[in-house]
């Protein structure tokens, strides 16, 4: 079985790169095969609505994107990692978002399973709400579904997540039960 998992944040070894880090520990545990695709290292151009993906089932955009398609069409279990910004996913995670238009045309059946981890600063009521929207249509585009989701909120400073292994503990778990229908 293979798990993708995406690591959203531009902030390289923070608070949601920890969390996902430790969910595929546990996803590999259980013998998963994982693909890491770290979207800040990514070439992923903001989609142009030019529509070639409505007719022809094809993106023009030559960049990482197009590797990318071919991991989420092959992967069985997804995850997302991502900090909030601004009440939603930061701009490069959604390019890659606004890319999967081209799989939303394509018609697939969300039968997959899904898992968001998330992380904010601040202690807001509807902290995950925007991110919850964006990541759920981004995974029925993608012809997975939204099993389950994590969120953790008051983390803010780097690595602040190291300070609640319980957290840590949790979303590995979870990678060690996605073995488990
Ligand atoms: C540009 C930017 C926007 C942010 N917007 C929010 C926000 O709307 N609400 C919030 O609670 N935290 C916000 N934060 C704080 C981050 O969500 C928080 O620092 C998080 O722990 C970062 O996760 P990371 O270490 O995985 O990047 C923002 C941070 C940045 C840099």
């Amino acid at each position: 079985m293979r798990l993708l998992a995406i690591y959203g944040s531009p902030r390289a070894g923070g608070n949601s790169d920890l969390l996902l880090s430790s969910f595929v520990e546990g996803a590999k545990r259980v013998g998963f095969s994982i693909k890491e695709v770290y979207v800040r290292d990514l070439k992923i151009m903001p989609c142009n609505g030019c529509g070639q993906c409505s007719q022809k089932e094809f993106c023009p955009l030559e960049d990482d994107m197009q590797w990318v398609y071919k991991e989420i069409e092959g992967a069985d279990v997804l995850v997302v990692a991502t900090p909030v910004y601004f009440y939603n996913v930061p701009a490069p995670l959604k390019a890659l978002v606004d890319r999967s238009q081209l799989l939303w045309h394509k018609g697939l059946r969300s039968e997959k399973p899904g898992y968001l981890l998330s992380v904010g600063g601040s202690k807001g009521q509807r902290l995950f709400e925007g991110v919850v929207l964006t990541v759920k249509y981004f995974f029925e585009a993608c012809g997975f579904y939204l099993k389950q989701q994590f969120f953790y909120k008051q983390i803010d400073s780097f690595g602040e997540i190291k300070r609640h292994p319980e957290a840590l503990k949790e979303v590995y778990r979870a990678g060690l039960n996605l073995c488990q229908k």
